[in-house]
């Protein structure tokens, strides 16, 4: 890593600053005084959160904090499930929606909440006749549909551990995800639909599970869109007649505030993905806390997150979050440019959505095609406008604010990680933004910009961005592996390293510059480099590979490839393509490279590592800075 630096911001401050009446009416009414009610008593901040949810049993203690080790609502019981349904149909939410689904072509699915909570009783009863207990990790591989949502709450309900592999990996990756947590069960779907077409998922399962040994059963579920899915009787039960019979109740399974939740894998900066693992307490208290007061989030609001339940953010804010809240949530397997560019607002439209959460990739993408898409629809319902995965660079943002908020809708520009579990930085609904900048630590978080040694830099500069206390939605661990949780707090002393560079603003606003390790964020997709260069390894053509991430306007970064070939190979324009492929087949479309170069040689330390950060200053014709450890 690099010490810290210097930056020079071109141009004025410029700030927006909402119409005083969303302050007035907004949960968290006063930022300045919240944040300093937490810094004067942080647990009971947090207990305070945690008395708005229902428990089986109390705390005894809101916070140990074993550094690196944090243990949070001590000794509580709790089912997340509970909170997320059985508290609702037990009120005037009964009949509330909970879900409404829409499909590309503009079906639809109307999900109350007492619906979604026998739908999900009755799959978890499913799970159970399968032999799944407490603690049993089940493996959930689908498109966005309802049934994705009812299955990871069917876990929750009886205390398996959930571990959502995205739809958009391939066989490798998928089978990589399943050995390491040792799944049981296999959920999944026999296609996906993306642009009018429909893509096997089923089949990759079939090919992932050959040397998955703790793969039991396989649940699929058939959309009906082809040919009924042939079943293979061992192995592999339909997902309805799974259900077939069973009790529309399910008690929830008293879970400690510890017990794992969920585990969610994300590239690291070697070639195995992390297992990220988050419990159940903390977790809920978190993104229920955040749903609430970062989205400013009213029981009238129709809620609309387009990320994947594949990634973090569907899982903290299209499932737990929202639902824990009570929202009307908006499910949507869409694209943003099909069958054109006015899907998305289309759905904002036609359901009212009032708070829309996206990612930048997709926000340029749509300013790249310009204001006619959004003209077209009535997008008066929209209230605040949410962004998250990376950087909301200033020319985003305007654009956003104004042709999608017409200039009245705030944008909360939240970062935070699939380890913190909740957003964790961002402008509060009603304070002044500031483009460019993703805002300051929501009350609950303490962040701060420092250099190697952990001392904050002077407003103005750069360098990590780190947490300095823990936080309940926080990691507990990485699965199996616990010496990669460690790195994380032992990389600067005495807090979290969240692997990103910052900028701290004299205003205290902080502005994340992206990545300081070998992770690409690319359309917001976390991708290591390591990953995709064992993939390009293990064809046979490739002797070397190392992996960069390249700036691009629309999707933050591509990835480019540096490749030596094995002797016997020649390069061509076909071997390129075969290259892409491969990795396509391997990790899965997301990964795939953009461009490949062919080369003799890798630039190398001396004791053999790839310098990434060379052939990157080179592709960029810029300084590659301190070359003195390069070989020759
Ligand atoms: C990046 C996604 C800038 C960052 C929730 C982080 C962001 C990584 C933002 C985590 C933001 C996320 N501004 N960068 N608002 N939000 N990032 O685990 O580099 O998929 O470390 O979690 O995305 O990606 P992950």
């Amino acid at each position: 890593m690099a010490e810290s630096f210097e930056v020079s911001m071109a141009g004025e401050e410029k700030y927006y600053i909402p119409d005083p009446s969303y302050k007035e009416q907004a949960w968290t009414k006063d930022y300045g005084r919240a944040y300093k009610e937490f810094l004067a008593d942080k647990e009971g901040f947090w207990e305070r959160q945690a008395h708005h949810l229902e428990w089986f049993k109390k705390w005894d203690k809101v916070l140990e904090w074993n550094y690196p080790y944090a243990k949070w609502f001590v000794n509580a019981k709790l089912n997340i499930t509970y909170n997320c349904l059985d508290r609702h149909v037990a009120n005037h939410r009964r009949n509330k929606v909970a879900l409404i689904w829409r499909g590309e072509e503009g079906e639809e699915r109307i999900f109350t909440y007492k619906k979604l909570y026998h739908e999900v009783c009755r799959f978890a009863n499913g799970l159970k006749k399968l032999g799944v207990v407490k603690g049993d990790r089940v493996c959930i591989y689908m498109p966005l549909v309802p049934e994705q949502v009812i299955a990871m709450l069917a876990c929750a309900r009886i205390g398996a551990v959930h571990s959502v592999v995205f739809g958009g990996f391939g066989v490798n990756a998928l089978n990589m995800r399943i050995n390491d947590a040792e799944a049981k069960i296999v959920i999944t779907a026999d296609v996906t639909i993306r642009r009018g077409k429909t893509i096997p998922l089923k089949t990759i399962v079939e090919e992932a599970i050959i040397n998955a040994p703790s793969v039991e059963k396989v649940v699929v579920l058939s959309r009906e869109v082809d040919q009924p899915v042939e079943l293979h009787k061992e192995m592999e039960i339909d997902y309805y007649e799974l259900m077939e019979g069973v009790p529309a109740e399910c008690k929830p399974e008293v879970m400690d505030a510890e017990d794992p939740l969920f585990i969610l894998y994300t590239s690291g900066s070697t070639g195995t993905p992390k297992g990220i693992v988050h419990t159940c307490g903390g977790y809920m208290v978190g993104t229920y806390y955040t749903t609430l007061n970062v989205f400013d989030l009213k029981d009238t609001d129709v809620y609309w997150c387009t990320a994947d339940t594949g990634w973090i953010t569907g899982h903290s804010y299209v499932v737990y979050g929202p639902f824990c809240v009570g929202a009307t949530v908006v499910l949507a397997e869409a694209v943003p440019d099909y069958p054109d560019a006015g899907s998305y607002w289309k759905i904002i439209q036609d359901l009212g959505i009032t708070i829309f959460y996206t990612a930048p990739t997709a926000i340029r993408m749509f300013m790249r095609v310009g204001d006619e898409w959004p003209d077209k629809y009535d997008l008066s319902s929209l209230r605040i406008l949410g962004s998250v995965g990376e950087p909301l660079n200033p020319e985003a943002f305007e654009w956003y604010y104004r042709a999608i908020g017409k200039d009245r809708c705030p944008v909360v520009d939240t970062w935070w990680q699939t380890e913190t579990g909740m957003q964790m930085i961002t402008t509060m609904v009603g304070e002044p933004m500031r483009p460019g900048f993703a805002g300051k630590a929501i009350p609950g978080v303490v962040a701060d910009v420092v250099d190697k040694q952990g001392t904050p830099v002077a407003p103005g500069n750069g360098g990590f961005l780190v947490i300095r206390e823990p936080w309940p939605a926080m990691l507990r661990t990485v699965y199996k592996n616990d010496e990669r949780y460690r790195t994380y707090w032992h990389t600067i002393p005495d807090c979290y390293t969240a692997g990103d560079l910052a900028v701290k603003g004299k205003d205290g606003n902080i502005m994340i510059i992206g990545r300081a390790d070998d992770i690409i964020i690319m359309a917001g997709h976390n991708i290591g480099t390591a990953e995709v260069e064992s993939a390009l390894v293990s064809h046979q053509a490739v002797a070397e590979a190392a992996v960069i991430g390249k700036p691009d306007p629309l999707k933050g970064n591509l990835i480019k490839a540096f490749v030596i070939l094995r002797v016997g190979f020649q390069p061509s324009e076909k071997l390129k393509s075969d290259l892409i492929y491969h990795v396509r087949m391997t990790i899965g479309p997301i990964a795939m490279p953009s461009e490949i170069e062919f080369m003799d040689k890798l630039p190398k330390t001396r004791s053999g590592k790839i310098m990434r950060r060379v052939l990157k200053a080179k592709e960029m014709g810029i300084d590659p800075g301190d070359v003195s450890t390069l070989e020759e």
